[in-house]
């Protein structure tokens, strides 16, 4: 039985992973086909966002319209949640008008208040916490360009972060082997780890980037300064710069290696434009896929 909102990946067993997947390349396919989903005929979504989106605004917006009904826009200076007004009284309010919510704040809290007010099905649209509407996206483009995750090495490179975690989750709960390559201080969550372990997850965190690439079928990497850790930014890539994807730590992973980034990527960066740019990435298949992927999650909560 899925869970009434989409905060976590944990929250769902393998079955239910694999049938998100299954469904989105399945939609995807269907929507260009001519036909798609319907769920949303007669419903409304909001999107509350608190942070800036490119792909996580636009791709729902489409999905609401795609499936039928409408989307509606929310910065916090429409709402002032915990200033103008409790998050609990936000999620009573808007379950009132809306038939499903999606956030994207900072406190992982908040989602979960919201979620535990709401009467609707609330999706995480990306907390400090958490990213799961982009792992599902990610799993669904390793699927479509290797034909399946299960058996696969993913090497993740730069920052413990929201992104990473989100991965220890899938890693937690689907038969493939994640290896996170961080700086010392900048680990992932040991208890996140833990817990994928205690599931049975394959899941190695290592200070060696060299480690984590050799043999990997997917490399994986993020900004090394998330949304609201802009003032930190020199300080990071001082420490991250050994864990750059490059040239020459593509070279050690599979010759036919894939290369994922969520976006926004900073060339020169955490990846080099020869790799993001070069013939084994797939970021914007990627970046496409968080429609298709998040259809299938809204079609899923609103079953
Ligand atoms: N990957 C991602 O969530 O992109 P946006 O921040 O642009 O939504
Ligand atoms: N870790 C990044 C992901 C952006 C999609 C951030 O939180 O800013």
């Amino acid at each position: 039985m899925a869970a009434k909102d989409f905060l976590s990946l944990a929250d769902f067993n393998r079955q239910e992973l694999n049938a998100l997947i299954d469904r989105a390349i399945a939609g995807k396919k269907e929507w260009k086909s001519g036909g798609g989903g319907t769920c949303m005929t007669r419903k409304a979504m909001g999107l509350i966002f608190h942070k800036p989106s490119l792909r996580t605004r636009v791709s729902f917006e489409v999905a609401a319209r795609q499936l039928g009904g409408s989307a509606i826009y929310l910065t916090d200076k429409e709402i002032g949640i915990g200033s103008r007004e409790p998050v609990g009284d936000v999620g009573e309010v808007l379950s009132r008008y809306l038939d499903i919510i999606m956030i994207r704040t900072f406190d992982h809290k908040i989602a979960e208040d919201l979620a535990a007010h709401a009467t609707v099905p609330v999706i995480n649209g990306l907390t400090d916490l958490l990213h799961p509407c982009q792992v599902v996206a990610d799993l669904q483009t390793i699927v479509e360009h290797r034909e399946a995750i299960e058996g696969k090495v993913v090497a993740f490179f730069g920052d413990g972060n929201n992104m990473a975690l989100s991965w220890i989750n899938a890693a937690a709960t689907l038969p493939f082997e994640l290896r996170i390559a961080v700086p010392p201080g900048f680990e992932p969550d040991e208890n996140f780890v833990k817990a994928a372990l205690g599931r049975g997850g394959k899941v190695l965190v290592t200070h060696d980037a060299r480690e984590a690439a050799t043999g990997a079928d997917v490399l994986y990497t993020d900004v090394w300064a998330s949304m609201g850790q802009e003032d930190e930014k020199v300080e990071r890539a001082r420490q991250m710069a050994p864990y750059q994807v490059n040239g020459e730590l593509a070279g050690l992973a599979r010759p036919d290696y894939l290369f994922l980034h969520c976006l926004p990527a900073h060339r020169g960066e955490e990846v080099t434009a020869d790799v993001i740019d070069g013939p084994h990435a797939a970021v914007f298949d990627e970046a496409e896929n968080r429609l298709h992927a998040q259809k299938a999650i809204m079609e899923m909560l609103l079953d």
